[in-house]
């Protein structure tokens, strides 16, 4: 017998994902009181990861249809696209109304980095990618794998738990011409700091001034303040008539995590541009994954497209908005009870679903080992796991680990 190829006989480990790895961990420990603060996942006040409302009489609606599941279009179909973008844009925005926005259904918000990873390595394959420190840790590894060498940029202040302008702005300066800077355009992953309009000004201008190319990912629309607030960058990136890349998913907003529901927004100078733009995001989509589901994308564009529906998910999410929030403060107070010499505003002043604690890699590996309570090696918290049966449990763990 002839000896087989030795094909794998080197092939090397790969790391466990910072993120999903901890949260397999989690499902497999059996501790009574394990809290999942790992992943970013909405849990509800009774721990549970909920349906919505508005998501089940959607599903109501799409099972009575019984429609085939035939091949969607390789974008997606124009009830989900177009929705998308009335969503971040606003019904009437002008780069609609004129036709400069192309959006392809994508396979949740990593699915829309992806295709527009890949589309920007096809027209721009020279240039450097710039990320925030820190950042959502697969930007990095999605961007390397489009050939794109990764530099950071300044943002978080660890002496103040804040946003860090100046650091910003030198690094940004620092750019060439067609450099990709990834932004989070509402609750920062991992920090939860968001700059203040005032400060989003400078950066866009800055932008602007060093012909940079904006890649807009929004996660969390609706956690910050509201889905207006929350969307006001994409309005502002789009009014200086700039190329902007937008990633957006709905996995958050509407609890649909495992249905990869998503969207790759672009907006481009013209209805000319927008054709050619569009037709290589979808060259892009059928060389990755052919077209997109049907199912999830449906759900989200039976509920955006009627009002009762529209009007039961936005009181919804306020729900969860307003859940983490009062999370926020409950962990604030215990901790300060806990340890009354430490300040812990960051955790209230921060938005979205993470706190960045400043807990450091050990620290957060002891509060694993000693009461199953997870959250990622880099100190980032998802205050969306917390309730009110888990707070204290979770706050006097972590006075302990920094006190030790
Ligand atoms: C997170 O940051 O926890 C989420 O975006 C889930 C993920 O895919 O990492």
């Amino acid at each position: 017998m002839t000896a087989s190829l030795p094909l794998f006989a080197a092939v090397p480990l790969a790391a466990r994902d910072p993120i999903l790895g901890l949260n397999d961990a989690f499902q497999a420990d059996t501790h009574p009181k394990k809290v999942n603060l790992s992943i970013g996942v909405y849990y509800d006040g009774a721990g549970k990861i909920p349906v919505l409302s508005c998501v089940q009489k959607a599903m109501q609606t799409l099972m009575g249809q019984n429609a085939p599941r035939i091949y969607q279009p390789i974008d997606g179909p124009a009830a989900y696209t177009q929705a998308v973008q009335r969503l971040l844009l606003g019904a009437d925005h002008p780069a609609i109304r004129e036709g400069r926005a192309v959006t392809a259904q994508t396979l949740g918000g990593t699915g829309a980095l992806k295709v527009g990873f890949d589309l920007l390595s096809y027209i721009s394959p020279n240039v450097k990618a710039w990320v925030s420190r820190p950042t959502w840790d697969n930007h990095c590894a999605l961007l390397e794998g489009a050939g794109f060498p990764v530099d950071t940029y300044g943002y978080y202040d660890a002496a103040t738990g804040g946003f860090n302008l100046a650091d910003m702005l030198r690094d940004l300066n620092r750019a060439q011409p067609g450099d990709i800077v990834i932004l989070h355009a509402c609750c920062h992953n991992p920090t939860g700091v968001d700059p203040t309009a005032e400060e989003w000004t400078q950066i866009i201008e800055t932008i602007e001034q060093r012909q940079l190319v904006p890649f807009l990912d929004i996660a969390y629309q609706g956690f910050g303040s509201g889905l207006q607030e929350d969307s006001e960058i994409i309005r502002r990136f789009a009014e200086r008539h700039l190329p902007v890349f937008i990633a957006s998913s709905f996995s958050k907003s509407f609890s649909l995590y495992g249905e990869r529901v998503g969207a790759l927004t672009v907006l481009t100078a013209n209805p000319d541009e927008a054709k050619r733009v569009l037709s290589q995001v979808k060259r892009a989509i059928r060389a990755n994954y052919s077209n997109p589901p049907i199912f999830g994308a449906a759900l989200v564009s039976t509920v955006l497209n009627q009002p009762e529906l529209r009007a039961l998910w936005e009181e919804e999410l306020t729900g969860m908005r307003d859940r983490i929030r009062e999370m926020r403060l409950m962990l604030r107070e215990r901790l300060s009870a806990q340890a009354p010499g430490r300040n812990y505003d960051y955790i209230v002043k921060q938005r979205g679903m993470f706190s960045y604690s400043g807990l450091n890699a050990a620290q957060a590996q002891a509060l694993r080992e000693n009461g199953s309570i997870y959250i990622v090696e880099s100190g980032r918290i998802c205050v969306a796991g917390l309730n009110a049966n888990n707070v204290d449990y979770v706050a006097e763990a972590m006075a302990a680990v920094q006190k030790s």
